[in-house]
């Protein structure tokens, strides 16, 4: 094993240094040294490194599918991470806390401790009291799960090898440390050099790591997004504490595709898998009232539809306010001004605000459309037709532009009974509606309001 020390790796330059200090010599900036282990050069190794130790091969010679993935009984969770679990992958679940992160991988691990196989549970934020009476709410009893609540690295790498897991949970990686520095557990020093320990011991053994990360207040994944590099797929479980929605999206996959949202429900018995979400998002719905209007979204490659809400009052204060829940703030401001100058509907004394029903959040331009008419709607204090489902980009001009995969969209709304949608005129030319679906064409804003208003 090579001989390792520490030093301080300044995270803007690249410099080394021997010695902490709060402003780098070599670049002045300030705050951006960090411990690391680096392994001590010796000559043995040196001498050694002339012959090469594995050969480089033909690319056809390579293996394409080397892989058989661990199949997962949860649908949801198995198609964001590319149609199961790779062995030796290392994933990394973010999100804020209290979202649900401990919840999902407790009930992935009693699904897959169902076959007798050893599951590694290493709990460094609670007790494995803790763990057994959300263990007791979940109804997961599996003898072959097993609990260590213990932070020292070292440890968790030794009952590893002892047990040989099929998989292992670190809940959390800010909350294990290693020996070798200093630093306290949760520092970037300490979450890198963790997150490559476990990583080396997952390639080597073949045995898949999920870690379980904190998302800080700038919304990155311990600090400056260090383990974001290391792991091979990167999931963020988001979604709004006082709404019982989760959507698990994947941001970063080596094994598949990104962009691919599941979508859960949080209950008593902890995250239920929703098979049909356009249809939980729509069913408190009241198809005649104001200000409301149905986007079809894509979620990476899957079609949602949403409801988005206005309410437009007049302001009791000298400026306006304008509230956005669930859609880009720039984007409502943009949209209203659109509506003001192009429309010449007065919201300049309107206090406006959106919200996207069921805590999701959609930053796709296609929902514009949907977000103005919602405005408007309100505004004007006229319903939206009940039978109606919106998709297009708004420009600047108020011309209405074409969206990205329109038949999925279609289909989606199709299928959750619409009778009716509205979409960028060129599109409705094109797109043939699958069935039932008739198409309206608008060119610009105005004559979209038009045909979505009810009359
Ligand atoms: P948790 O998995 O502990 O969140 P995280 O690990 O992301 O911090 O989940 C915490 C929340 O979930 C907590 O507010 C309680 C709620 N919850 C349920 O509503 N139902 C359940 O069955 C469980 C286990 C938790
Ligand atoms: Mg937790």
């Amino acid at each position: 094993m090579a001989k390792t020390r520490t030093q301080y790796v300044c995270q803007n330059c690249g410099s080394a240094q021997m010695k902490w200090a709060g402003r780098c010599p070599d670049c002045g900036e300030w705050n951006t040294l960090v411990e690391t282990v680096v392994a001590e050069p010796s000559k043995s190794a040196a001498r050694a490194a002339l012959v090469p130790t594995s050969a480089a091969q033909p690319l056809p010679a390579i293996a394409s599918d080397g892989f058989a993935r661990i199949p997962l009984p949860l649908p949801e969770l198995s198609r964001v991470l590319g149609g199961g679990i790779v062995p030796g992958s290392v994933v990394l679940v973010g999100g804020d806390p209290g979202i649900g992160k401990s919840t999902l991988l407790l009930q992935m691990a009693s699904f897959l401790a169902r076959d007798g196989k050893p599951i590694l549970y290493v709990s460094g934020e609670e007790s494995a009291q803790q763990v057994k009476l959300r263990a007791d709410r979940l109804g997961v009893a599996d003898a072959s799960l097993y609990v260590l609540a213990e932070v020292s690295l070292e440890q968790v790498l030794a009952q590893m090898e002892h047990l040989h897991p099929r998989l292992t949970i670190v809940d959390s990686i800010q909350s294990v440390y290693t020996e070798e520095l200093t630093g306290a557990a949760g520092s970037v020093g300490q979450v890198r050099e963790c997150a490559s320990q476990l990583l080396r011991f997952a390639k080597s053994n073949n045995s898949p790591v999920f870690l379980v990360g904190h998302v800080t207040k700038t919304g990155a994944i311990a600090g400056p997004r260090v383990l974001e590099h290391i792991v091979d797929t990167v999931l963020y479980l988001e979604g709004e504490r006082f709404q019982s929605y989760r959507l698990l999206r994947s941001v970063k996959n080596r094994f598949g595709s990104t962009n691919e949202v599941g979508v859960f429900e949080m209950g008593e018995g902890g995250l239920r898998e929703v098979l049909n979400p356009s249809e939980a998002f729509l069913a408190e719905r009241l198809p005649n009232a104001a200000g409301s209007a149905i986007a079809v979204t894509l979620e990476g490659t899957r079609p949602l539809l949403v409801e988005i809400q206005a309410l437009s009052s007049t302001t009791s204060f000298a400026i306006s306010r304008r509230t956005a829940n669930g859609v880009d703030f720039n984007r409502l401001l943009l949209l209203v001004a659109v509506l003001s100058k192009r429309l010449g509907l007065r919201l300049s004394d309107q206090d406006i605000f959106v919200n996207v029903v069921g805590g999701l959040k959609v930053s796709e331009p296609a929902a514009d459309l949907a977000v103005a008419i919602a405005i408007a709607s309100s505004f004007k204090n006229v319903p939206v037709m009940a039978d109606l489902a919106i998709v297009g980009e708004i420009g600047l001009s108020g011309e209405l532009r074409a969206v990205g995969q329109l038949a999925k969209r279609l289909n989606e709304a199709a299928k959750l009974g619409f009778k009716r949608c509205l979409v960028p005129r060129g599109a409705a030319r094109q797109a043939q509606g699958p069935d039932g679906l008739g198409l309206v064409g608008a060119r610009s804003l105005d004559e979209a309001l038009e045909a979505a208003l009810v009359r």
